[in-house]
């Protein structure tokens, strides 16, 4: 996409990548993504906020061209990730009085990621302004949005946030701006899913401080700008909020059958008593759709095989994933079948440490589920309504 100019003296100069489809080789993109970067141009002095991956720097290269930038003063660096920062060597090369403007401990994470010169460097203080000539930049410390080196911008006078990863989404679209706001939210719940939940308590603080400002446009670094900011910080207030809703995440695996049979009669026994639930066949699914859903469920249960003597390996991976996004849920449970033995409850239930989760009576059964087999999931769903009743989750 050409450069856009947002305001008088400000445009998106970023790159679009519409093919891809992974992310820190981890993540998966179904919609791409954008790499954001910002042109101020003040009186006195030229800003760029963030550059792009390393992928795309002809294309900032070429949109700053397009724009007749003929200088950059600064290069603000909010974040030292690459798809970010992997500019900043080019852009210090075709802008040799430009200098590096970030935290402290982003100039440590860009000496030793990029190998940028010390003296290209300034750092700056939570608060600390920059004046561009009737144009002010305010530097926000964000820690832990996602990595501790983070800063945002405000831009005083514009009333405009620049907050880099935080607030944005990974979808890549012909329009700067977020104006279809149901496909935004979508793929900016999916983002926060994979990439802030870790971090929701700093993530609150840093809402709740964000609060004080006057923001009438949000420029992130991914995906769309928003020019209503009421509609990302209500989204993320609500993901963040420690109150989960009535759903049941199921995420499970079956070798022969006999835990499908087990989750498909779980999941219409929840369904008869109103519970929502979203079942995640663990050989096809997306692991952002399952992210997504752990954001507002209140119980996860994981139905797996005995396998080796433990869970099957697809159940291990959702149990790690689910401990390491640490999502608000309260209660956890387990289905599944065995032939002969093994420690699946046991080994599931010690990987989920950093879930504060009340662990809900499982069920492992013996083969092909029975009708007293298909009872106790009937038990299993009754004790997931009532929990769900007394902890008043509604
Ligand atoms: Fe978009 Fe944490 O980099």
């Amino acid at each position: 996409m050409p450069a856009v100019e947002i305001k008088q003296g400000i445009h998106w100069v970023g790159a679009i990548d519409w093919d891809r489809r992974l992310f820190d080789e981890l993540i998966p993109l179904p919609d791409g993504t954008t790499y954001n970067s910002y042109l101020i141009r003040g009186k006195d002095k030229v800003a760029l906020v963030d550059t792009v991956d390393p992928t795309k720097e002809k294309v900032l290269l070429d949109n700053l061209c397009e724009i007749g930038a003929k200088k950059i003063d600064y290069l603000i660096t909010h974040h030292a990730e690459q798809d970010h920062s992997g500019t900043i060597p080019k852009i210090l090369e075709a802008y040799p009085m430009a200098k590096v403007v970030c935290t402290p401990k982003c100039k440590d994470q860009i000496k030793i990621l990029l190998h940028v010169a010390d003296g290209r460097i300034i750092t700056v203080a939570d608060s600390e302004t920059l004046d561009l000539g009737g144009r002010t930049l305010e530097f926000i410390h964000a820690q832990w949005v996602h990595w501790p080196e983070t800063m945002l911008t405000y831009l005083r006078e514009d009333k405009i946030l620049f907050p880099c990863d935080f607030l944005g989404s990974h979808l890549a679209q012909s329009s700067l701006y977020a104006t279809n706001e149901a496909a935004v939210y979508r793929s900016a719940k999916r983002y926060y899913a994979e990439i802030m939940m870790p971090f929701r308590s700093h993530i609150v603080k840093h809402l709740e401080r964000l609060a004080k400002y006057d923001i009438q446009m949000i420029c992130p670094s991914h995906g769309p700008v928003y020019q209503r900011p009421s509609f990302i910080f209500d989204a993320y207030r609500d993901w963040c909020s420690d109150k989960p809703k009535r759903e049941v995440v199921l995420a499970y695996v079956s070798m022969h059958g006999s835990t499908q049979m087990m989750a498909q009669h779980l999941v219409d026994a929840l369904i008869r008593r109103g519970i929502a639930v979203k079942p995640f066949n663990l050989s096809r699914t997306d692991v952002g759709e399952l992210a997504m859903e752990l954001v507002d469920a209140s119980t996860i249960v994981i139905g797996t095989p005995t396998v080796l003597g433990g869970a099957h390996p697809l159940a291990v991976y959702a149990a790690y994933l689910a401990n390491a996004l640490r999502p608000k849920t309260k209660f956890v449970s387990i289905i599944g079948s065995y032939g002969w033995g093994g420690k699946t409850i046991e080994q599931l239930a010690g990987m989920i440490g950093n879930l504060k989760v009340e662990v809900i009576e499982p069920v492992l059964i013996k083969g092909m589920p029975t009708e007293d087999d298909y009872k106790k999931i009937d038990a299993l769903a009754d004790a997931i309504a009532k929990k769900n009743a007394e902890a008043g989750i509604g």
